[in-house]
């Protein structure tokens, strides 16, 4: 977060002083001497001011007097007759907008020529509309009604405005549409328009239509829903052009069918990205001779880069990657942009280059100097996840600032050129066959880099002693062969990366300040001793994944005095202001909790009390002993997903689990619980409800990166969305987290001492997907209800003493690809139908042993009376296990751990790495999103009206 902090504040800046009263006046204030305003259009401007409710910078508060023209943001004409021509009550800031509605009296400044309402988000017009009467204001030359609260159509009157040089509507919320745009090219005088966010989908003839605006200098039409319906125009005459944003449409053509946009010979800033345009680059991009920005990432561009391009000697920023994550996640790997080949050497005339983004592609071939070496004012280049080979020794004319060469082929030697390259504040070289150790100098060089990723390679060697001296706050060595100790950590780190390393010693939680760190990722190490008490003061940590190590001991005691019992030097610790009075500590961030496969020999951790957000415990396979607290039912309101598998737990299942109303995975296998199985468990709105749990999850994205949104229906209809705040959270790979994913819902409770029926209202409880009761002493009958359980994949109830038949309603389940009743007191005929003849094709009879009462079949044992009837189902079994949907017959049931409805990409490893190596390179998407504003911004500063 606080790298984050002056990209947040710069871009403010620049809207601050882009959209801020810095124009010149053309128009003076008339000084005194006579008359002031036209009566009119005071009063006018005062019923203006009456229809304000709020304004919170008490910016009409000078609109007293008699003289108008001197109020606050009220400019009158030079001449006797002193009319009002501009009016300009932009907001600057979000909390200085104006609120209230705009008053029809404005129609009364017949001589408006410049009317700026833009930022006052809470502003709006009669009955929340974009108000028509604002199109009998004739002589508008500039109107910028952008950041305001209208919904419902643009108006058609503003084609009245026949003056108009510069119309700004993008309100940045979907709210306004538009279908028919036939106002448009009457306002034929217009240099500047940006109607983004207005929703044009039904506007077929969009094309023809901006076409026909011949003076255009700024066309912004982002997120407009365009489509390619209507006609596309071949040739244009928007000679003038120098800014074309389309962005974030569903364009979906080809790039010959938007030739016209090579036409516009004068384009300086051309943003296509996300427009789903398809095809080669047409070599006429190299008519564009002025571009200084090319934005075109996340298309369906493929072949090469043509050799053409190097006309393009302007070229400041020049973007193709596939960046954009939203929608399907079959639909996003098939948007990634296809550029193949070498990269063309003659990218080295491009002189004036400051970014290059060719990463997500399929390019390949050896990157050299000559690529390079006129490229000196090159400040980022990302190549990642391509197949270039970079060349080791040579010495960059540049001096980066970001760098991402992530699966590109950069070693096997660590790569020596890196070393001038002293400016770098994020750098990007996982998976880059690097198979060294990391020369001393990396770590001074690159001491004031915030974001360092080296995972992924074949790194050995330990850490260095200065670690604790540099400034990073993104630290990835994760999959590498670091051992040895982990010294000191940076003294602003925020996320840690170590796992699947071989590094021991005590657990690395050795943090100057603890409250910056958020995310410790240790799993797979050799770590040893106990988890520090310091563990504690780390308030903003929201996942501690210390998963399979060698920790012993207990869990640190938070509520006791830390600064005493602790190791750590006492002044890095904040004082315990609200620890000492009462006895109770501050509440923890912690929302992930990963434990597993350790020693640690305690009891439930009470520590946990505090942590209110937790969503994710796993502290399996441990040494763990005693009940299940009563209080995780209350204290523990977020808890989605449980794991205590494998320890010595004992005791009841506390009823008390029934307040945890987002439970949808719970896993207490291989312990020695008893008693009878709540009715409630499992069976609360969080199960049935999934849905509503994934769409909550997206629209409060406070720390959650990615929410899955599943229709319950098709594990490959998931969405996945990317929140801002993605930079702050960790990747899943294959310990996916909780609040990225919506996993499957299960209940584990196999082999324990677990007595009595299973509970009837277990049933609806129909997001069930895996379920295993196995291994316990559970009697009385399957209930009926079993067949409701619609979702469920894998049932286990063997090795229990049920008894009774099994209920037909068993063969309603569709979805089952793993059932289990064997050695049990069931009798009576086996039911048949649907799915059940097709499970367990190689020996199906085993799914039914050890029942002496059990008949028909695939038992061979048939029943009294009439045994031919269900014959046949068993027979073509084989045939319908694989016709079901690959997700299914291998998912639940036949693998212990976290299941995602992300199939698709477990199956494709490299897809899957690929994907998250996206999230941590969005990072620096930030980066791109400055550039990209700032040029946004620029357009809107230098547009002349
Ligand atoms: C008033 O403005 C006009 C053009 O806007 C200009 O030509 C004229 O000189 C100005 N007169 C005075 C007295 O400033
Ligand atoms: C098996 O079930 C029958 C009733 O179906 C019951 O009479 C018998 O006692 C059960 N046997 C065991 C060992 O539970
Ligand atoms: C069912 O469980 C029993 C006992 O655990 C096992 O022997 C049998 O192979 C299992 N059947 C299937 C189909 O997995
Ligand atoms: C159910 O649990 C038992 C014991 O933990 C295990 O052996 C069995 O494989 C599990 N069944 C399924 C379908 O996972």
């Amino acid at each position: 977060q606080s790298t984050m902090l002056p990209l947040v504040v710069l871009l403010l800046l620049l809207t601050e002083t882009t959209s801020g009263r810095t124009e010149p006046d053309t128009q003076s204030t008339r000084d005194g001497g006579g008359g002031g305003c036209i009566t009119k259009e005071r009063e006018a401007l005062l019923s203006i001011k009456a229809c304000i409710t709020a304004d919170p910078e008490r910016l009409l508060s000078t609109w007293r007097g008699q003289d108008c023209c001197r109020w606050e943001g009220v400019r009158c004409t030079n001449m006797t007759t002193s009319h009002v021509v501009k009016l300009d009550l932009h907001a600057r800031y979000i909390r200085s907008s104006l609120e209230g509605e705009i008053s029809s009296s404005l129609e009364a400044l017949e001589h408006l020529q410049h009317l700026d309402l833009s930022g006052n988000y809470a502003l709006t017009g009669p009955g929340g509309s974009l108000p028509s009467f604002i199109g009998s204001l004739h002589d508008l030359r500039y109107l910028n009604l952008s950041r305001l609260n209208f919904s419902g159509t643009v108006p058609h009157q503003f084609g009245n405005l026949s003056r108009l040089r510069y119309l700004d509507l993008d309100l940045s919320s979907d709210d306004l549409h538009s279908d028919d745009l036939s106002w448009l090219p009457r306002l034929s005088l217009l240099k500047y328009l940006d109607m983004s966010y207005v929703d044009l989908s039904a506007t077929i003839d969009w094309v023809e239509t901006v076409n026909m605006l011949a003076s255009l200098e700024v066309l912004r039409l982002s997120w407009c829903s365009l489509n390619n319906t209507g006609h596309f125009v071949s040739r244009s005459n928007l000679s003038h052009l120098k800014i074309l944003d389309i962005s974030f449409n569903t364009i979906e053509t080809s790039f010959d069918a938007i030739s016209w946009v090579w036409d516009a010979t004068r384009l300086e800033y051309l943003n296509l990205e996300d427009t789903g345009i398809h095809g080669v680059l047409p070599t006429r991009l190299a008519n564009l001779s002025s571009l200084q920005v090319i934005q075109l990432s996340g298309n369906h561009l493929k072949g090469m880069i043509p050799d053409t391009l190097t006309s393009l000697c302007s070229l400041r920023v020049f973007e193709l990657t596939r960046n954009d994550l939203e929608g399907d996640i079959t639909e996003f790997i098939e948007s990634f942009n296809r550029l193949m080949g070498s990269l063309t050497t003659s990218i080295s005339t491009l002189t004036d280059l400051v970014y290059l983004n060719l990463g997500y592609n399929q390019m390949d071939g050896v990157i050299t100097k000559d690529h390079f070496s006129k490229l000196t004012g090159l400040q980022e280049l990302h190549l990642s996840a391509n197949s270039f080979t970079i060349n080791s020794d040579w010495t960059p004319p540049f001096r980066l600032q970001s760098l991402g060469l992530g699966s590109c082929r950069c070693g096997p030697g660590f790569p020596r050129w890196l070393k001038s390259q002293k400016n770098i504040y994020s750098l990007y070289l996982f998976d880059a066959g690097i198979a060294d150790t990391v020369p001393d100098w990396f770590w001074t060089v690159f001491a004031k880099a915030e974001v360092l990723d080296l995972s992924s390679n074949n790194i050995s060697g330990t850490l260095p002693a200065t670690l604790g001296q540099m400034d990073t706050f993104w630290l990835d060595l994760s999959s590498n062969q670091f051992n040895g100790l982990v010294p000191q950590l940076p003294q602003n780190i925020g996320t840690l990366d170590l796992s699947r390393n071989s590094l021991s010693g005590p657990l690395p939680f050795n943090v100057r300040s603890p409250i910056s760190i958020e995310t410790l990722i240790l799993f797979d190490n050799q770590f040893t001793g106990t988890i520090p008490t310091s563990l504690c003061q780390m308030k903003s940590l929201t996942v501690l994944d210390i998963g399979n190590n060698m920790i012993t001991g207990q869990f640190p005691r938070c509520s006791e005095n830390v600064a005493a019992s602790s190791g750590m030097d006492p002044s890095n610790i904040p004082s315990p202001d609200s620890d000492s009075g009462s006895g109770m500590p501050q509440s923890m961030s912690i929302e992930t909790l990963r434990l597993d496969n350790n020693s640690l020999a305690d009891e439930f951790p009470l520590l946990l009390q505090n942590c209110p957000e937790l969503t994710f415990i796993d502290l399996g396979q441990n040494k763990l002993f005693g009940s299940i607290p009563a209080w995780i039912g209350q204290k523990l309101p977020q808890l989605k997903y449980l794991r205590l598998r494998s320890n010595m737990f004992s005791g009841y299942i506390p009823t008390q689990l029934r307040g945890l109303l987002h439970l949808q995975y719970l896993d207490l296998a291989h312990n020695d619980f008893s008693g009878t199985i709540p009715p409630s468990l499992l069976n609360m709105d969080g199960v049935t409800k999934t849905t509503e749990i994934a769409t909550e999850d997206t629209s409060s994205s406070t720390s959650s990166g990615v929410a899955a949104v599943d229709d319950g229906q098709n594990p490959h209809g998931t969405v996945y969305r990317i929140s801002n705040s993605i930079f702050a959270v960790t990747k899943g790979q294959e310990r996916e987290y909780i609040g990225f994913f919506i996993y499957m819902v299960s209940l584990d409770l196999s082999c324990n001492h677990f007595t009595g029926d299973i509970p009837k209202s277990i049933g609806p409880a129909s997001g069930l997907v895996n379920m295993n009761l196995s291994l316990n002493q559970l009697t009385g009958k399957i209930p009926e209800s079993i067949g409701l359980m619609r979702s469920l994949e894998s049932l286990d109830l063997s090795n229990n003493q049920l008894s009774g038949e099994i209920p037909q309603g068993l063969s309603d389940l569709t979805s089952l690809s793993y059932l289990n009743l064997s050695y049990n007191n069931l009798s009576g005929r086996i039911p048949s139908g649907h799915q059940l003849g097709t499970l367990s094709p190689d020996d199906p009879a085993s799914m039914y042993i050890g029942n002496t009462g059990l008949c028909g079949p695939p038992l061979p044992k048939s029943c009294p009376g009439n045994h031919t009837a269900e014959k046949r189902h068993f027979t073509t079994s084989k045939e319908g296990s694989e016709t079901m949907p690959f997700c299914f017959g291998l998912s639940v049931g036949f693998v212990v751990g976290l299941w995602v409805v992300f199939c698709s990409l477990l199956f494709k490893k490299p897809w899957r790495d690929i994907y998250f190596r996206l999230l941590d390179e969005l990072y620096d998407k930030m980066y791109v999103l400055l550039v990209v504003n700032w040029v946004r911004m620029m357009g809107k500063a230098t547009a002349t009206y």
